[in-house]
């Protein structure tokens, strides 16, 4: 099993640039299975994930080809069903191929997706959303059946915004007859790039990106060619590795209005952000300062940078509080970073960081995608080598990490590793 090797103490610089959003990808690319035809993606990550939703479309009957960013996908060979638990078990996005399915072959069983390591992460609100368009659901031997012969517009309420449930309820009202109401939707730019695509196949939703999203249902959808959206969470997590290395960063193609919390964190906690278009410059150098964060839904600050700015903060000046309120179990991670020499305490799904003057090498243990990310941050200023394994986990979110950070200056390798288990 690889493993990466970091030598730390030395700042960033020089400039990176942004690849496409993997979590806009999946569900973009879940949505070509609502026609039949040939469609064109272009800026898409070269990811884990991605290959996965790839496999799954193949699985059903598409035919799937991918060259340096650009990925053909015709789906008009598409007349299987289900989403096997092989494929499920390696990325829960995978339940993105339910509401598509359903909306264009009237079937789907999909294997259900058990927790994780940042929560439970049920599914519920996704099948009584499916429930209320008027399917029926059952589940069998740990697959979610769902059919329905017609879907019929209806109003669903979330009970908390879901990010993958609204995407999936979106594609099934698509074509489903009449209107659909979706209230207290997730805000998402995914759900945006999304609506978008959806809209130039001949679907008609309207203020995607508002809690209030409507839907009203068309006869038929046709192919198109679309662009990924940057991905905001990459570049959050290079933006907190400039500040936290003391370095001075330049990152292209980032959409920085994505990315509106996390430049305000930033700035509080004294680092220089400059922004340009598409360019964001950040310099740290001067004393990190301890800052409060809340985790929330968007517009609020992001669940998927809290493990990056844990690290931030565990070599800040004071005590900061950092509280997770999107996924009950996300400090995962904090046991790692104990490890690297970070002072965290945990109390319910609140974390007290007290910043150290230094962190120290150790081999440590990936343990999900951002917690990763974090591990590699703190390693980049922990003095000697830090040895990350289980790294598999960043393959599916961060395209040619090692590469990116080393181009920045950074002393960073992947190696052969000797199996984690
Ligand atoms: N939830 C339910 N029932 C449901 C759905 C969600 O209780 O039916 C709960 C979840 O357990 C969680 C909260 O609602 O407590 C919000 O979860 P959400 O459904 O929004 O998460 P998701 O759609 O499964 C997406 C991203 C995650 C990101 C979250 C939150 C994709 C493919 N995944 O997950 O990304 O953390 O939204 O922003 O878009 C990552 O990229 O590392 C990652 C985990």
């Amino acid at each position: 099993m690889d493993e990466i090797l970091i030598k730390g103490g030395y700042p960033l610089k020089g400039e990176v640039r942004i690849s496409g959003a993997k979590n806009a990808a999946l569900p973009m690319l879940a949505a070509t299975i609502l026609t039949g035809g040939g469609f064109t993606f272009e800026n898409v990550p070269a990811l884990k994930d991605v290959e996965t939703i790839g496999r799954l479309l193949a699985e059903l009957g598409a035919t799937v080809a991918s060259e340096s960013g650009i990925v053909r996908i015709d789906t008009a060979g598409i007349d299987k069903f289900e989403a096997p638990y092989d494929l499920v078990r390696k990325m829960r996005a995978s339940v993105l191929v339910l509401g598509p399915l359903l909306a264009r072959l009237k079937r789907a069983r999909v294997s259900l997706p058990g927790g994780c390591a940042i929560g439970a992460r049920p599914i519920n609100m996704h099948l009584e959303g499916l429930a209320r368009l008027g399917a029926a659901i059952t589940l069998e031997h740990g697959y979610v059946e769902a059919s329905a012969e017609k879907l019929i517009g209806a109003e669903i309420f979330f009970d908390v915004p879901t990010v993958t449930g609204t995407e999936n309820l979106m594609m099934a009202a698509v074509l489903a007859e009449g209107t659909t109401v979706l209230r207290n939707a997730a805000r998402e730019p995914e759900i945006i790039a999304l609506a978008e695509m959806l809209n130039r196949m001949g679907a008609d939703i309207q203020d995607a990106g508002s809690p209030v999203i409507t839907i009203h249902g068309v006869r038929t959808l046709k192919p198109v060619t679309a662009r990924i959206i940057p991905d905001r969470i990459e570049a959050g997590t290079y933006m907190v590795a400039a500040a936290l290395t003391k370095g001075n960063v330049r990152i292209t193609d980032a959409d920085p209005n994505h990315l509106k919390p996390v430049i305000h964190k930033l700035r509080e906690a004294g680092a220089h952000v400059h922004l340009d278009g598409t360019v964001i410059v950040v310099k740290g150098g001067g004393p990190i300062r301890s800052v409060d964060i809340k985790t929330l839904p968007y517009p609020g600050f992001p669940t998927d940078m809290q493990a990056q700015f844990m690290v931030l903060m565990s070599t800040a000046g004071g005590l900061s509080i950092i509280s997770e309120t999107v996924f009950e179990n996300r400090f995962i991670h904090v046991s790692e970073l104990r490890r690297l020499g970070a002072d965290i305490t945990i109390s319910g799904n609140h974390a007290m960081i007290k910043g150290v003057s230094r962190l120290s090498g150790a081999p440590v243990m990936a343990t999900d995608l951002r917690a990763s990310a974090s591990l590699v941050l703190a390693g980049l200023v922990a003095d000697n080598t830090t040895r990350i394994s289980r790294i598999y986990h960043l393959d599916r979110g961060y395209e040619t990490i090692e590469e990116k950070f080393r181009g920045l200056g950074a002393r960073i390798e992947r190696v052969k590793g000797e199996s984690a288990i």
